[in-house]
């Protein structure tokens, strides 16, 4: 008996299986310092990328939606919402490009995608399948343990966080890939079709950890129709 709970408590503490987190979302209440989710990823060595997502959320300042950081930099794959209209700032290893008149109204779920590809160093965002500019970032290896935070900016791993760049709000179907995803593809993702979950990144087999108030809920993203 004692042996046994020992067992599962090592289970618990080490291993916790993927979760299939398909028409889940995460709820996240409270602006803090704290409510996060960490996501594990496989993999730690990139030369090109893809993060995909969908969020909601009715915050005018400039917040987080995705933050990457390991031990080399604190802003290895960050995507932040500026302050203001319509831009969004992606940031690979520190290389920061700017992404302006993009759609942002409060209260509406958007997918959001970025990609990035070490070779070119270009980086794009793709807002609901619609694509922006193609800018200069990152040209080089991703390489280092990278730590995946939702809900704060890192400044360092798992640490340095701000409220004021906390997000709040809801986010669902979070995927990465350690490619460029085609413009078919990312369109296949913004309007919810088949497309081929990330390799590195997986909503349905997500391995994951939650620090303070971060609520799972059924998504509300597709209404009744789903
Ligand atoms: C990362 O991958 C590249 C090949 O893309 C390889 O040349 C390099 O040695 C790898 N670096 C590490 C630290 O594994």
């Amino acid at each position: 008996m004692q042996l046994l709970l020992i067992a599962s408590v090592l289970f618990t503490a080490c291993c916790a299986a993927p979760q299939d987190l398909s028409g889940k979302m995460f709820t996240f209440p409270v602006e803090s310092k704290v409510a996060r989710a960490r996501l594990l990823p496989s993999g730690n060595n990139f030369t090109s990328a893809t993060v995909c997502l969908r969020f909601f959320t009715d915050l005018t300042r400039n917040y987080a939606i995705f933050s990457t950081a390991s031990t080399v930099n604190s802003n290895d794959f960050l995507i932040f919402k500026n302050a203001d209209k319509g831009s969004f700032l992606v940031n690979i290893r520190s290389q920061s490009s700017t992404f302006n008149g993009l759609p942002d109204e409060p209260n509406t779920w958007y997918s959001i995608c970025s990609t990035w590809d070490s070779n070119s160093g270009l980086v794009q965002v793709w807002i609901n399948g619609n694509p922006s500019t193609r800018k200069i970032g990152f040209k080089g290896n991703l390489v280092g343990e990278l730590n995946i935070v939702l809900g704060q900016e890192q400044d360092s791993v798992d640490g340095g966080f701000n409220a004021k760049q906390s997000f709040v709000g809801m986010i669902t179907d979070v995927h990465m890939w350690d490619y460029v995803l085609s413009a078919c593809e990312i369109q296949r993702f913004a309007n919810d079709l088949n497309f081929t979950p990330g390799d590195v990144i997986n909503w349905r087999a997500l391995d994951f950890t939650i620090v303070g108030d971060v609520v799972i809920e059924d998504s509300q993203t597709n209404g009744c129709f789903h």
